[in-house]
């Protein structure tokens, strides 16, 4: 949502940030724009669209200096356009900031800044900010953005410059802003919105906290963090994160969103390399607990609720699942007994974060399950497991969610007091993936994908454990394809949905070999006998299916198995309706606003 960069080095900054803006793309794209200092002057790019289409040949010509800040939109207030497109300026073009959030008290603060006499190019909330600045100008630089920030609500995260200063500001309040270290001859500093902006250059990073401050000086080469509650100097730690450049890059895929289905061969496993103590002591935790509920939103969420059905019929555990953005409303009889588990890929999606936030307040024990260390949800937890599915770029999560339904059916297993036979479990199941993923099998996917993707409308049924599937099913067909799907329980058919159907209508069974087999196989029958064209997936064939996709029978690791050739069906009928899957229209990565 919105993707902020900055920099600071020896190489002319225009190019540098141009490749990290391109590699953060996927957090926003309907326009793009970038700036550098040099010679006391702002030399200013933006337009519409997306920087990926964009291509410049004269760089230091058109924007010289070493120090800049790039940003890449997705629209909150205002039109896609090249007025609203960031970065945006004071009125004498002192100040220029780039931002990530939203202003809640935006509309105020324009009213009063006009009644001061100031005047305003776009319709964006963010352009008030380098008039505030511009108010308390005379305070001096890093004064002025600290009163300026003091009169925002809202969260956000943004870099601002000043064409008298040497210094680049960046403040963070609720939206990520991380800063990559390089220490080459002199060192070398980026500031960005996800670590994947500067990977090529650096996987050293410090990480900035709510409502603290980063001031880099380009002529010392140095670097500050201050709270802005006044704490001068902050202390921070400078981390590896482990990522290399690569697993951020396609790797000869044509798209992120098939290269990451496809690293579910890996990923899998790698869920499981957790601290089996670890494991044992959350299991504890929520044997003990006084009520506990999970909280995610989109795909994360559909995660939750499969892991709803996995508790309760593995370990015999009543766990409630939230969606994020309704648990701040849901609080009443939460109590300091209780325990949240908090599932999200980028640990920085808002609805998320806000209902750790409204949790902590009652005292509720957070763990969450997340695969970006050091974000936003990692560092609020009381424990957090990370996942470690690596970057996933493409808008639709694919190998998060299958690594998030490992570690989930870990769990479970764990507080049966059952550690060993859901890891045996677990470990054959991600062999099984393995197998699975080979180019016959895609092909076999792909050939379904061309029968049917002229189709407007997809349904998908699956019961128990794979229902949250069907769900999620329909998720992943909807935001890269744009048929309408809907996922529905199987046994609520009959409730409604059957009028939906049409002879050649395609539906999706989810089938898995347990208690519930034959129950969905006869809800496929309903719907064939009213025309509609059966997609099997399932460990075996039966004569209901139109076309059968074959999945490893995998006891209650099913959800996993089963969600992979729907993702390929996904991926396929989006290339096939000529649909970008890895910039679905509309949406963006990592949702930082509520
Ligand atoms: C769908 C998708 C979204 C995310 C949701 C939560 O494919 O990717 O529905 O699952 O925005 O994101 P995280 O997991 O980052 O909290």
């Amino acid at each position: 949502m919105c993707g902020i960069v900055g920099y600071i080095g020896d190489t002319v900054a225009a190019p540098v940030i141009f490749e990290s803006l391109k590699r953060l793309e996927y957090r926003g794209y309907d326009s793009y724009g970038f700036a550098t200092l040099h010679n006391n002057e702002f030399f200013v790019k933006k337009d519409k669209g997306k920087i990926s289409d964009a291509s410049f040949e004269s760089f230091p010509e058109m924007l010289p200096g070493f120090m800049g800040v790039g940003h890449s939109r997705w629209a909150t207030h205002g039109i896609p356009s090249e007025e609203n497109s960031h970065p945006h300026l004071d009125c004498k073009g002192n100040f220029l900031v780039v931002h990530n959030g939203i202003i809640e008290n935006y509309q105020e603060l324009k009213s009063e800044l006009k009644r001061n006499g100031h005047t305003f190019k776009s319709d964006t909330d963010t352009e008030i900010i380098p008039h505030l600045i511009e108010e308390f100008a005379e305070l001096g630089f890093e004064e002025a953005v600290k009163e300026a920030v003091g009169r925002l609500k809202g969260r956000y995260a943004i870099v601002a410059l000043s064409r008298n200063s040497d210094k680049m500001i960046g403040v963070r309040r609720g939206s990520p802003l991380i800063v990559g270290i390089k220490d080459s001859d002199k060192r070398e500093y980026f500031l960005a919105s996800d670590i994947p902006a500067f990977l090529d250059h650096t996987n050293n990073v410090m990480y900035l906290d709510d409502d603290e401050m980063v001031i880099i000086d380009k002529n010392k080469r140095s670097i500050k963090f201050h709270n802005l509650e006044g704490k001068e100097d902050v202390e921070k730690r400078l981390i590896n994160i482990g990522w290399e450049a690569g697993q951020a890059e396609k790797n000869g895929f044509e798209h992120f969103m098939l290269k990451e289905i496809m690293e579910q061969k890996d990923t899998i496993m790698r869920a499981l390399s957790q601290d089996e103590k670890s494991i044992e002591s959350m299991a504890k935790e929520i044997n003990n607990a006084f009520g506990t509920f999970f909280t995610g939103c989109g795909t994360a969420g559909n995660v939750c609720l499969a892991g709803e059905y996995i508790f309760s019929k593995v370990a015999g555990k009543h766990i409630n699942f939230t969606v994020s953005s309704e648990f701040p409303n849901y609080h009443h009889f939460l109590t300091d007994r209780t325990l949240l588990i908090a599932v999200s890929q980028s640990g920085e999606t808002a609805d998320v974060l806000e209902a750790i936030e409204s949790a902590k307040k009652k005292g509720v024990k957070i763990i969450s399950l997340v695969n970006v260390m050091g974000s936003s949800l990692d560092r609020k937890s009381d424990y957090s497991f990370l996942i470690n599915a690596g970057p996933e770029k493409a808008v639709a999560s694919t190998k998060a969610a299958t690594s998030q339904l490992a570690l989930i059916t870990l769990l479970a297993y764990a507080c049966a007091g059952k550690l060993n036979e859901g890891k045996r479990l677990l470990i054959e199941t991600a062999s099984k993936v393995n197998d699975m993923l080979n180019p016959r099998y895609e092909k076999h996917i792909r050939r379904l994908a061309k029968k049917i993707h002229r189709k407007d409308n997809l349904y998908i049924i699956g019961r128990s454990l794979n229902y949250p599937m069907a769900l999620e099913s329909a998720i992943k067909i909807q935001e890269v394809s744009y048929i309408h799907a809907q996922g529905f329980a199987g046994g609520e058919l009959k409730h409604g949905p059957l009028a939906l159907i049409d002879k050649g209508t395609p539906c999706i069974a989810l089938v898995a070999e347990d208690e519930v087999k034959n129950d969905v196989i006869s809800n496929a029958m309903e719907i064939k006998s009213r025309g509609g064209y059966i997609i099997g997936v399932a460990p075996e064939n039966n004569e209901v299916f139109d076309y059968w996709i074959r999945v490893p029978d995998v006891g209650d690791a099913s959800p996993i198995v089963n969600i992979i050739p729907v993702q390929i069906l996904a991926y396929h009928l989006a290339v096939l309706r000529g649909c970008n899957p890895d910039y679905p229209k509309n949406l963006a990565k990592s949702v930082t606003v509520k």
